[in-house]
């Protein structure tokens, strides 16, 4: 059977952006194979300092998966923290890992780039925690003979130093590691946020697929728009409600939308409006799940223990693959 792996650091709120690029196709495959999906808490350790924060972070993240539909007892739902062969297989891994590799991962490049433009030190602030992010993700990736990953177009690379690194580890230790491919869906590769950039956190852009109703309305209003008036025509591929509402709204209403902005006739207010209500229509009944299932925190608590045994009893006979590849502990049989 096919087996697809994911992961999401639990880091702020999830949004549409996650939704769309990550969720809804790693949901997708979970229909036809086996799923292995899970909490990158120690991930998100590289940023996240406050030890309740990540708690909560942790268990909203939890929450929202079982809310938009995973079925937790068919897959293998988890957090990584529960899992110590994670954290070995990382340092095996890290021992076949070229670190010009890592020099190059954009995540650090783009730190570094910071810092040179700021006139500080390249290096200033990185923990190396961040450094060797991608060797973390490698190991949660290959312990479970991943077949695919269903990532946002942002994780490409990631997964590429995966197969580097599992291919630099093959080539000296014999054929014990599989190596992945990334399942990244074209069209939503890149979710625009409120001003058109990558939807993110990190740019204060996002739609909270959880928020209530009125917040939700709030923030499509904040929609960046040129300031055509309604009559005129407006190039639907370049409009940022129109590129959301492609995702989210049935394929009439879209061509409907799409066909009031080019020939004219849709103001910018009623094209929101529509947003609003698409997006209202898509998350109200996970949003009343998630509010739900965030009352019972023991009960989350619960069905991340019954993941955890269950994934380390997959990923134990994996790591035994690996430490008699390598030579760790006396030889058996
Ligand atoms: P953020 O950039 O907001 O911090 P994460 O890094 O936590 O988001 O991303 C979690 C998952 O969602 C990853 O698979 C990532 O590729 C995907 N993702 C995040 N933002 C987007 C986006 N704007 N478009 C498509 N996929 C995205
Ligand atoms: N790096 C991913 C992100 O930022 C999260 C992640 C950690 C992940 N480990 C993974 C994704 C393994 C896929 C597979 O979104």
């Amino acid at each position: 059977m096919t087996t697809a792996l994911t992961g999401i650091k639990p880091t702020g709120t999830v949004h549409v952006g996650n939704y769309l690029g990550m969720y809804r196709p790693a949901l997708a495959l979970a229909e036809r194979f086996d799923a292995r999906y899970f909490i990158a808490d120690y991930h998100a350790l590289t940023t996240v300092r406050d030890p309740d924060e990540l708690r909560r972070l942790t268990i909203e993240v939890a929450a929202g998966w079982l809310a938009l539909g995973l079925d937790a007892d068919r897959h293998v739902f988890y957090r990584q923290s529960d899992l110590p062969e994670v954290f070995e297989l990382a340092w095996i891994l890290g021992c076949s890992t070229a670190k010009g590799l890592l020099n190059r991962a954009h995540a650090y490049k783009d730190a570094v780039d910071d810092n040179v433009a700021a006139g500080r030190l390249p290096d200033d602030g990185i923990n190396a925690g961040l450094y060797d992010y991608p060797v973390l993700m490698a190991a949660d990736i290959l312990l479970f003979d991943t077949d695919v990953v269903p990532v946002g177009g942002d994780q490409r690379q990631h997964l590429e130093i995966t197969r580097d690194i599992a291919g630099a580890f093959n080539a000296v230790f014999g054929e014990v590691l599989k190596l992945p491919d990334a399942h990244i869906e074209k069209e939503v590769e890149v979710v625009p946020g409120l001003d058109g950039r990558k939807m993110s956190k990190s740019y204060d852009n996002v739609i909270p697929i959880f928020a209530a109703p009125e917040e939700l309305r709030k923030l499509v209003m904040r929609v960046v728009t040129d300031s055509r008036p309604p009559d005129e025509p407006k190039d639907p591929e370049t409009n940022n409600i129109f590129n959301l509402y492609r995702h989210v709204a049935p394929g009439d209403d879209v061509a409907r939308m799409r066909q009031g902005l080019a020939q004219g006739g849709l103001g910018y207010g009623e094209a929101k409006q529509m947003l609003f209500e698409a997006l209202d229509a898509t998350f109200a009944k996970a949003r009343r799940r998630y509010e739900e299932l965030m009352t019972d925190v023991a009960g989350l608590e619960e069905v991340l223990a019954d993941g955890a045994r269950r994934a380390r009893a997959l990923a134990q006979p994996v790591l035994q693959r690996v430490r008699d590849a390598i030579g760790a502990g006396p030889r058996l049989a």
